[in-house]
Formats: C-alpha cells, structure tokens, sequence
C-alpha cells in the first residue's frame, strides 16, 4: 500500500518532470559582453487565459510588441482567449553577462499566498526557467522560504549574439513532440548545423520535447515601424488550417506551429 503510494508519486512526479520542463539542454551562448537586444521566447499557459495576462505576467510594456511577435492583427483586444497550451511568443530585453544571456532583470514576480518556488517556476513559468535558477539570480538561501508579496526576477534564456556573422533575433523556441532539428531548421530559414552548434548539441537526434531551443530569426528590421516584428513575418506565417484536428500528427509544420497545440505526446 505504502509502496504503490510512493511509486505513483514517483510516476506522477515523472510525468511532470516530462510535460513541464521546457529547458534548454545548454545555456544559451551570450558572448558579446554586456549587450543588449530584443530577443523571443515561446510560453504557454497551462490553463486558459487572456492575452493581457499574459502581457501583464511577462511585463511587456505595449499590447502591440506582443502582438507584433505573434504576427496577431494590430487589432486584437487584450481580452482575446489564449487557449492552454498554445504557444505565445513574449518579446523582452536579452542582457549577455559572463557567456550567457538572460532576460534582463525582469520579468519580476510578486509571490503570492499560494506559491512555492517550484508552482512558480514549473507551471506559472511554464518550465521556462527552473527553481534553482530563480534562487540562484535572486540570492535566495532556503528555496522553500518566500514570502508573499516578494519580488523575484524571472531569469529567461536568451543571447544577442551574432550568427554566421549576420545579426538575428534569437528566439527560444518549445520544441513539440515530434520535431526534428532539420524541420525545425527548415522551418525557420536556418541550417541543422548552425542550429546544433549554437545548442551546443552534437548529435540531432538528442532533441528533445519541451526543449527551449535558441533559433536564430534573419530578416530586414523595416526602419520606424511600429510594430518591431514585421520583418519576421515570414517566419510567423499562420498555418492555414490551424484547428485542423489531425496538425498535432504532422512530425513538424511547414509553417510555425503558432496556434497548435504544444504537444508531447
Ligand atoms: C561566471 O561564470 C563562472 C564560471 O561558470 C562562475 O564561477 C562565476 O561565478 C560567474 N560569475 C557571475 C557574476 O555570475
Ligand atoms: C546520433 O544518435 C543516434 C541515436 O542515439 C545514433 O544512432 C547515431 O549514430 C548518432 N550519430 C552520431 C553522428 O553520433
């Protein structure tokens, strides 16, 4: 009785550590000391919520930032329904410090009276960062020691690097079930290569679901737009038919897998 306990706790512990944990394999490379620059990264809420929540979690000062980095019509409401699991794209400020880049000290959480730092890490953060960075970068001692109304900075993986000599946008993209780095690759104007060494990956086939990986984004930035993302409109191309009940059987999407849902299975 114990025993069957204790080993559904380690199967559902393991089935979380599968669905929640959206981590790079590898810091990302950040090597140009102390820069600065817009950089991507995918985030899905793990229940139904709206797009101002979301701006709101992340702290992204204009609407229209996030909805430029998501290719939605100037026109949508903040109100706008952002389905559990579908993959939202947050644009932020990427600093580069000591050959890594991390958001630059935001976003900030204010800690309510139900979280611990695991909830926060795992599931408001959707597995973005994990527990012990957050201690880390905050300086906390005891990770089971916060207290409501205390303010944590999110550390997101990021860089500002160049690639192959060409400025990009790197942008940390939750891998789906399925993915091969070559449609990935293909998906998003780069080279399996490139896409391996900037992971520090060495073998293609150690990609992994759930995987943040950084994707370099080419592309001509259209000078006083206001919306700073048009020029990765290819890139951001909605699929067609993105309901369509068979697109999570598909191994990649020959078009960003936007409004599909993220998927492990
Ligand atoms: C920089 O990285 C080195 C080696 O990983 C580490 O020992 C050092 O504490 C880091 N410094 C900062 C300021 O994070
Ligand atoms: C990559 O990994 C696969 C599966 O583990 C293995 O079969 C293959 O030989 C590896 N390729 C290289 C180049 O190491």
């Amino acid at each position: 009785m114990g025993y069957a306990k204790v080993l559904l706790g380690v199967l559902l512990v393991s089935a979380l550590a599968t669905t929640l944990t959206a981590q790079p394999l590898a810091p990302f490379k950040c090597s140009k000391a102390t820069a600065k620059c817009t950089a991507l990264i995918d985030y899905v809420s793990p229940s139904n919520t709206i797009l101002s929540s979301i701006k709101d979690l992340f702290q992204v000062k204009k609407l229209r930032n996030l909805l430029g980095a998501n290719n939605f019509p100037s026109t949508t409401s903040e109100k706008q329904t952002i389905r559990a699991y579908q993959k939202i794209r947050i644009p932020f400020t990427c600093a580069c410090s000591n050959g890594t880049g991390l958001s630059n000290r935001s976003p900030v959480y204010t800690v309510g009276g139900r979280d611990g730092l695991y909830h926060i890490a795992a599931e408001v953060f959707s597995g973005l960062v994990t527990f012990q960075e957050i201690a880390a970068v905050n300086g906390l001692v005891d990770v089971n020691k916060i207290e409501v109304g205390q303010k944590l900075w999110i550390p997101l993986p990021c860089s500002c690097d160049d690639v192959d000599g060409v400025k990009v946008v790197h942008y940390g993209h939750l891998v789906d079930g399925g993915s091969t780095v070559e449609g990935i690759a293909e998906q998003y104007g780069t080279t399996s290569s490139t896409l391996l060494s900037l992971n520090q990956m060495t073998n293609a086939s150690d990609l992994k679901a759930a995987q943040v990986l950084d994707v370099p984004l080419k592309g001509h930035r259209t000078e006083g737009s206001a919306n700073r993302f048009r020029f990765l409109a290819p890139f951001f191309a909605i699929p067609r038919d993105p309901y369509a009940p068979n697109s999570v059987k598909l191994t990649h999407f020959r078009f960003p897998t936007l409004f599909t849902r993220y998927n492990l299975l």
